[in-house]
């Protein structure tokens, strides 16, 4: 049998960060709630448990718990943050609120005593982020790491094999976090690491397959690497009752609507396109806010969707590309909303089809990479950088008309085209039609013309980034060509701002 390590679940934002750490290091995890019951969890028998972070207090009425018997199940136990916290209170320790709270990377002294810490310099810095602390430990328990405002950073109960750090190991902010993981799996669970992702292939191929039955299914495909990869594992779990659907809803990039259906195409794919441009710029004509914008778009999509699957005799099943991050973004756990990416925030609630399957929902982008890989998806299609679903609709500011699109096509081009020579690309690059005009000169005249953007981000997993500095030859390139090329434009600017506090779209 495989191995699993059991998340549960009690709020926190980083539990997928968790999950997929745990995954990254070679042990399948899964998520489930943290009221989930002992028996269930013996049943499910993971090598190891982790409790999340989360929002409460635990000594509050309305504070989720756990099971208790799950503490004396013999099954080693890590409590992140929330967690350590639970633990503590459920085994007969104190929490309290701090006299001080700490929010951000503090520095830490841990214990060279506890595997947990096995490797890992004494002095390391963590990311903290409480206004409550253990202030009285179980029996039982030692304390494993200290900081300056907390006196119980880390602790643990080696004879239970019962570890709790109040810091977030599972973010980058932490130094060493995924090495302390990684002591938890292999040195208190003993794992042995038999986890891949050819394990996720074959578990979704099942699910789909147990979910789905012998029904059509309707996928919308953009021909971006989410949902070509969602294509291809479905197309893996159920050959010739998968259909694809590419909307061209008028927001793509330069020729990109016919790339997509000369590369689709030629796949063993049921593939059918729709050319729907008029009627999505009709829909959000004089729109200028941004998240009515994103809402009627993902709707109209859903529409098109409904319409088609009916021509094609009554499919039920809907099938979308979406990853973790975009329901973190969209408010899908108890973050937050941010803003409604298209495939998740925008859906309307009386949708039509009876269900929808997201076989990538638990995965970031880096694993749909890899995943895509592993599925035999062409190189350059799975390294695409990602485009956002309301295209480039969300890249021009306030209205969208028909020229507008036609001159940040034209920009958004030249800015491809010149960073496609970089050897190292920043992982997405694009161009803003800011709406903002300013005053130029071209030829002995004065132009009061449009003002365009361009950006370019370094990240990981999009829930952060940094704008990418690039070399000012190329920076200047860009702005020659875009302002000499297109004469509606008098002016380029470069936007240097990280997320947070920024987004990486401008809407
Ligand atoms: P933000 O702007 O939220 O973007 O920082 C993070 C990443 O998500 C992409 N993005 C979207 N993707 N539908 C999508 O499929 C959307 O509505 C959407 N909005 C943003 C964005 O391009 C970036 O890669």
């Amino acid at each position: 049998m495989r191995e699993l390590i059991l998340v549960l679940d009690f709020g926190g934002q980083y539990k997928e960060l968790i999950a997929r750490t745990v995954r990254g290091l070679k042990v399948y995890s899964e998520i489930h709630p943290g009221y989930m019951k002992a028996d269930k969890v013996k049943e499910l028998s993971p090598i190891g448990i982790i409790l999340t972070g989360g929002p409460k207090s635990v000594y509050l009425p309305d504070a989720p718990m756990c099971d208790p018997e799950i503490f004396r199940l013999g099954i080693p136990i890590l409590g992140i943050c929330y967690g350590m916290q639970l633990m503590c209170h459920m085994l007969g320790g104190e929490v309290n609120p701090c006299d001080k709270s700490e929010y951000g990377r503090v520095s830490a002294v841990l214990s060279r005593e506890s595997v947990l810490f096995k490797e890992i310099t004494e002095n390391n810095t963590v990311l903290m982020s409480h206004s409550d602390y253990v202030s009285r430990l179980p029996k039982g328990f030692r304390g494993t790491a200290t900081t300056s405002d907390c006196p119980y950073a880390a602790c643990e109960n080696p004879i239970d094999r019962l570890y709790g750090v109040q810091f977030h190991p599972e973010v980058e902010l932490t130094d060493n976090g995924e090495k302390i993981i990684s002591n938890f799996l292999y040195s208190v669970c003993k794992a042995k690491g038999d986890y891949n992702l050819d394990d996720y292939i074959d578990i979704q191929v099942r699910r789909i397959r147990e979910e789905v039955g012998n029904q059509r299914v309707l996928l919308a495909l953009s021909g971006g690497v989410d949902s070509s990869v969602c294509a291809s594992l479905i197309s893996k779990a159920i050959p010739g009752q998968l259909v694809c659907i590419f909307v061209d809803h008028g927001f793509m990039r330069q020729n990109e609507g016919d790339q997509i259906e000369k590369l689709f195409s030629k796949r063993r794919l049921n593939f059918i396109r729709i050319n729907a441009q008029q009627r999505f710029l009709n829909k959000i004509k004089g729109v200028t806010d941004p998240e009515r914008k994103r809402k009627l778009i993902g709707e109209e999509f859903v529409r098109v969707f409904e319409e088609e699957a009916k021509k094609l005799g009554d499919i039920r099943v809907l099938a979308q590309g979406t990853i973790y991050p975009d329901i973190i973004e969209s408010g899908g756990n108890i973050g937050a909303v941010i803003k409604s990416h298209h495939n998740v925030g925008g859906l309307p609630s009386n949708l039509s089809f009876s269900k929808v399957i997201e076989p990538l929902a638990g995965l970031f982008k880096d694993e749909v990479r890899l995943l895509g890989k592993k599925l035999g998806l062409p190189r350059a299609l799975v390294m695409r950088q990602p485009f956002p679903g309301p295209g480039l609709a969300i890249r021009i500011m306030g209205e969208v008309t028909h020229d507008k699109l036609e001159v940040l096509r034209r920009a958004d081009h030249i800015m491809c085209e010149e960073i496609g020579r970089l050897r190292n690309k920043p992982h997405q690059y694009f161009a803003i039609y800011t709406g903002a005009n300013s005053v130029g000169v071209k030829g002995d005249d004065r132009t009061y013309d449009g003002v365009i953007a361009i950006r370019a981000v370094t990240t990981s997993d999009f829930m952060t980034c940094k704008y990418t500095p690039l070399p000012h030859r190329v920076l200047e390139k860009i702005s020659t060509r875009i302002s000499n090329e297109i004469q509606s434009v008098s002016r380029v600017v470069y936007d240097i701002t990280s997320k947070p506090p920024a987004t990486v779209e401008w809407e």
